[in-house]
């Protein structure tokens, strides 16, 4: 259990630009596409981070080769078969491992068992689950209520379906669709509403082609997909929390490259909401996806409503929206409504979030599905991250509001997505340093 006392540094300087690593979701994806695709495909900017490395070694325990030239630069050699692995596959901390794997695994109709860490065991799975033993998969979630472990068996070969999934789950949505890739015919995922669209952005670029028609996305499956050299944009849910930094702290803060897909950037519109100015300083692509190099500038926060509309673009930002929240004027309410996904992600991010802003001074009620955050006056104290590298992010940033010293505990698995976070804090102008 590690963690990190954090307090403002000094004199305030601008730091230069900054990079965020790459891009996580994008990372896990093109690394599993890549293992059904012929010949050698090059990723770049590959996010080393302990759950996109926890997939490359499930996939070389179904034997895919993956050569490291260097910590952020993959050559993935397709396997023109799966094997099923002797041993489990450990998943580690990551939802999107588990749920995408299971699609592609399932699709691949080879055995595999996966599992991972306490989080990950207490997450659902029923939501692939379900969908994957329409497809005819045979997969089980062996834990209480639909929880992990899952195990998977060969069967007769899957066979496509439509589907809409009851919540909207880039994950889900993208599990289907892996698992399609290895059907007979059309697998076709109707979305309630828009979640991020990497796995449909890539899937061209490996040769896979898809029609989109009323609201759908349809692919057929058995296509032979042919390697691709994909380069990853910075990851936007790590930008966020240096941009954060940028609007609660006391300088500009630019972060160059960041991935920009609109199913990822409802961070900027909610921060909008509650006063925060963003400055595009150039844009650019990276592959099938948009990147720009984003600056925050610091300014008051003030009250808003952050409705449901705006959440599943901003999910993985929350613990950040949380942290702004509590930094508005005025004692003016933010009011976070229709997240009840938060639930269920790395920790009950809505618990974790309120426990840790009241712990700093803040008033903040839960409700089941968000909050309702006074912001003001943010005190030093303790807070417990429960092992969520993104509460710790965010209780780390907001040490620049607080009025003396944030300690956060449960702060280990930050590496999960954003390994040299603590580095980066550091440029900010926080102090970071090992508490007892
Ligand atoms: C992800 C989708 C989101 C997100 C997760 C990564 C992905 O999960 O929270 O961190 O890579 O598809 P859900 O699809 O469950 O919302």
């Amino acid at each position: 259990m590690s963690a990190w006392r954090v307090s403002r540094a000094g004199a305030p300087s601008a730091p230069g630009a900054l990079l965020a690593p790459g891009d996580k979701s994008i990372s896990h994806r093109a690394v599993m596409i890549a293992a059904l695709a012929r010949g050698e495909s090059e990723i770049v900017n590959f996010l080393p981070g302990s759950d996109c490395l926890a997939t490359v070694a499930a996939l070389e325990q179904l034997g895919v080769r993956v050569a490291r030239l260097a910590r952020d630069r993959l050559l993935v050699r397709g396997a023109p078969r799966l094997l099923s692995p002797a041993e489990p596959l450990d998943c580690g901390n990551s939802g999107t491992a588990m749920r995408l794997l299971a699609g592609l695994i399932a699709g691949q109709n080879v055995a595999a068992r996966l599992h991972g860490d306490s989080s990950l065991s207490r997450r659902p799975m029923r939501r692939v689950v379900e969908p994957l033993r329409r497809m005819g998969a045979c997969i089980k979630a062996l834990g209480r209520d639909g929880r992990p472990p899952l195990r998977i068996v060969p069967g007769e070969g899957l066979r496509g379906i439509s589907f809409t999934p009851s919540v909207p789950s880039a994950q889900v949505k993208s599990a289907v669709l892996l698992a399609g890739l290895g059907a007979r015919g059309e697998t076709c995922v109707k979305e309630p509403a828009p979640t991020r669209d990497h796995t449909e952005r890539m899937l061209p670029s490996f040769g896979c082609s898809f029609d989109r028609a009323n609201g759908s996305i349809c692919l057929t499956g058995r296509q032979p997909l042919r390697a691709a050299r994909i380069n990853v944009p910075g990851d936007f849910s790590s930008a966020a929390f240096l941009l954060l930094a940028g609007v609660i702290g006391p300088v500009e803060v630019r972060v160059d490259s960041v991935g920009v897909n609109p199913g990822r950037t409802g961070f900027l519109r909610m921060m909008e909401r509650m006063g925060a100015r963003f400055r595009v300083a150039a844009s650019g692509k990276a592959g099938a996806e948009p990147t720009a190099d984003l600056v925050a500038e610091p300014g008051p926060l003030q009250g808003a409503r952050l409705p449901a509309s705006l959440v599943p673009s901003a999910i993985d930002e929350m613990p950040a929206i949380f942290a702004a929240a509590a930094c508005a004027r005025g004692e003016t309410v933010i009011e976070i409504e229709g997240a009840s996904e938060l639930r269920v992600k790395e920790s009950d991010r809505i618990a974790v979030m309120a426990a840790g802003l009241k712990a700093l001074g803040v008033a903040c009620e839960e409700t089941p599905d968000g909050a309702s955050i006074r912001g003001g006056t943010v005190r030093g104290g303790e807070v417990d991250a429960h092992g969520d590298h993104r509460a710790a992010m965010a209780f780390s940033i907001l040490a620049f509001a607080a009025t003396s010293a944030v300690t956060v505990r449960g702060a280990e698995l930050v590496d999960t997505s954003f390994p040299g976070f603590a580095e980066a804090a550091r440029q900010l102008g926080l102090a970071v340093e090992p508490a007892g």
